[in-house]
């Protein structure tokens, strides 16, 4: 039992379908440090369990997805403290890009601060029309310390994010759609049907491929194309080893739809 976090363990029916809440919804879905606790145990949980094949990460209500880190909890910091308070907030963001499958965010309103930071850590986003997106940390004096720095240059480019993290200006659904930030904007009705309906597709196909390409993605993001490539063969290789590529392949030449069993 979480006291901040709602746990949807099967969405599908399955178990394959995962749903995590932020559910502080009086409180714009903030995050504090029992937040960052039950998510690190949460996600360290989800990514042990073999059964769940896609998470899905959203916000209670229709207000906000995350505002932010709770700002009482920042006005106690100091410098040793800040380094710390940053470096496990990173570690738990880490934890969500790293689970080894599909985490996929449904955006339900405002995403500021740590609450984009957390949706940038997520393989994909998908945001309703009223999302709003933005690195306010300047307005307090600090830098995004979660990660932002890193993950909103990387996604959307040094320019844009300079300007957002500069300015600490929010941008709307649309715009964060143009940027890169997001995948797809829906109507606040569709949402969560939409991201399942996404995950319902990842569902589909080999889970073996579905991981090593996130693991490989991932991975090589850093690196220059040549070691990235190495990286890359490494990891067709050994999916060209699993069951599910000769069903896989098999399938398609005997026109049949693949039957894969995760082997
Ligand atoms: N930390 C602590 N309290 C916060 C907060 C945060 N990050 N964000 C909002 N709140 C509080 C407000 O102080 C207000 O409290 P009150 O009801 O006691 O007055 C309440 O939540 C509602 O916020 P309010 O500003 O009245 O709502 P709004 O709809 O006008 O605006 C936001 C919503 C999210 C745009 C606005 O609250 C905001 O900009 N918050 C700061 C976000 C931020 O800087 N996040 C990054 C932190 S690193």
């Amino acid at each position: 039992m979480y006291s901040t976090l709602l746990f949807d363990p099967s969405t599908d029916g399955n178990n394959r379908i995962a749903k995590v809440t932020v559910n502080r919804p009086d409180k714009l879905n903030l995050l504090n440090s029992t937040v960052m606790n039950e998510l690190k145990e949460l996600f360290e949980k989800l990514k042990d369990d073999d059964s769940v094949d896609v998470v899905i990460l959203t916000g209670s209500g229709e207000k906000a997805f995350v505002a932010g880190a709770d700002i009482k909890e920042l006005n106690a910091l100091e410098a040793k403290s800040g380094k710390d308070f940053s470096a496990k907030g990173q570690e738990v963001f880490n934890l969500i890009e790293n689970l080894g499958k599909p985490v996929i965010a449904a955006v339900n309103g405002f995403a500021l601060g740590g609450g984009c930071e957390i949706a940038l850590a997520c393989h994909m986003r998908v945001a309703s029309e009223n999302a709003k997106f933005g690195q306010p940390e300047v307005n307090l004096g600090i830098i995004p310390g979660y990660g932002g720095t890193q993950r909103l240059a990387r996604l959307i480019g040094k320019g844009r994010a300079m300007e957002m993290i500069l300015t600490g200006d929010m941008i709307d659904a649309k715009t964060a759609y143009d940027f890169g930030l997001v995948n797809k904007v829906v109507p606040q009705a569709e949402l969560i049907k939409t991201v399942e309906e996404l995950a319902t597709k990842i569902l589909s196909k080999g889970q073996i491929a579905v991981r090593m390409s996130v693991k490989t993605i991932n991975a090589t993001h850093e690196m220059g194309q040549a070691e990235g490539q190495k990286y890359e063969a490494e990891l067709f290789g050994y999916c060209c080893g699993t069951k599910d590529f000769k069903e896989g392949t098999t399938a398609f030449l005997e026109k049949r739809k693949a039957e894969f069993k995760g082997e």
